[in-house]
């Protein structure tokens, strides 16, 4: 598919009726996750022939789609997630959106979709954190999430890519991403269903895999679980990733193991972060195969100490029990454990603005 490097500049037109401040403060207070959404989004289209071309930043609002557009009957969708902070000296900043930007034109190469300029992908989400800035919610693990998304809007019926296509960015004011308050999730070993099979779509950041995974996150629901994890399809054994989240495992010797990217996993920002701090603190950390029985017997001999789960809307998350038609078993003491919480603070403390970046993952909005 054609890349066009062109990069139109974004026409600001502000929200001429947004939400009162009285009505923003009491919907920020308690956003939940994904709910509470902000008074702008950004628009950009492109056309086959014409590349990248009307670019907005303008007031959010409902989109109007012939029924015949391409997503709608074939899927042709990409999305991201990324997070904006506030800085302990007020001002806003995101976080590594250049290597989101990138993954994002991973995706869209997979999925026969143009690639949007990286520069283009980020000023469009730090002009709408930049104009939204008001909605950073001031709760405790608060956060302006980001979705910058792409589908195809041409008008046709036939199996094949689209030449027009809608990128966009919204935001939501957000909390913690599960809403049990436990301290750390339980799982539900996922028996029937794969996620992603070798040469799909799995390490593609398409709604597709998202929606192929709904049956089994309710399955997991049903039966009492925060979350499903998914094992690989030709041998159903290796563990993969939980419904959008990556893995990682703790071991009594204090070495860390996670399993390592292929076409099956999501290559993960928050994965590529831990795995270097952890690195920085002189942590071993093996990017190998780790599979459901030798997890299971690790967790009951104590070799397993801690596993959690991570990604950006759940950050770094505990995982305390897991559980399968066949055995059930609880990690440590089934609550948080100690490199689990380490890894998160030396994250969270990063993003705040709290510990130096020595690498470069802070992007000031201004
Ligand atoms: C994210 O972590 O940003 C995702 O896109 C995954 C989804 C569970 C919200």
């Amino acid at each position: 598919m054609m890349t066009d490097a062109a990069m139109p500049e974004l026409l600001r037109i502000p929200h001429p009726n947004p939400v009162s401040e009285a009505e923003r403060v009491a919907r920020i207070a308690d956003p939940g996750f994904g709910k509470t959404f902000t008074d702008h989004m950004v628009t950009i289209r492109y056309t086959e022939g014409q590349g990248w071309h009307d670019a907005t930043l303008g007031p959010r609002g409902p989109l109007t789609l012939d029924p015949a557009t391409a997503v709608l009957h074939y899927a042709q969708e990409i999305f991201e997630g990324l997070k904006g902070y506030r800085l302990g000296d007020g001002s806003m900043a995101m976080f590594r959106p250049d290597a989101n930007a990138r993954r994002f034109n991973a995706s869209a190469r997979r999925m026969a979709m143009p690639e949007l300029p990286e520069a283009l992908f980020i000023e469009s989400c730090r002009a709408l954190v930049d104009i939204d800035r008001d909605w950073f919610p001031s709760a405790e693990g608060g956060s302006l999430y980001l979705r910058p998304f792409m589908i195809a809007t041409e008008a046709f019926l036939g199996v094949r890519p689209a030449n027009e296509y809608l990128f966009m960015v919204i935001a939501a004011s957000t909390g913690n991403y599960f809403k049990s308050g436990a301290p750390a999730v339980s799982l539900w070993v996922s028996e029937h269903y794969n996620r992603a099979g070798p040469g799909g779509t799995g390490a593609a950041k398409c709604g597709g895999n998202y929606a192929a995974s709904l049956v089994p996150i309710a399955e997991a629901m049903q039966a009492g679980h925060d979350q499903v994890i998914f094992l690989d399809a030709k041998e159903h054994r290796w563990i993969e990733e939980l419904g959008g989240m990556n893995v990682f495992f703790v071991f009594d010797d204090g070495t860390i193991q996670t399993p390592p990217l292929s076409d099956t996993i999501l290559h993960g920002v928050t994965r590529d972060c831990l795995i270097a701090l952890a690195r920085e603190e002189g942590l071993t950390v093996r990017e190998e195969p780790y599979a459901i029985d030798q997890w299971r017997d690790d967790a009951r001999s104590g070799r397993l100490v801690e596993s959690f789960a991570c990604g950006t809307a759940a950050v770094v998350t505990p995982i305390g029990k897991v559980s399968a038609p066949e055995f059930s078993f609880v990690i440590g003491s089934g609550g948080p454990g100690q490199m689990t919480q380490k890894l998160k603070s030396r994250l969270i403390d990063i993003q705040r603005g709290v510990a130096p970046d020595t690498h470069g993952w802070v992007f000031p909005v201004g």
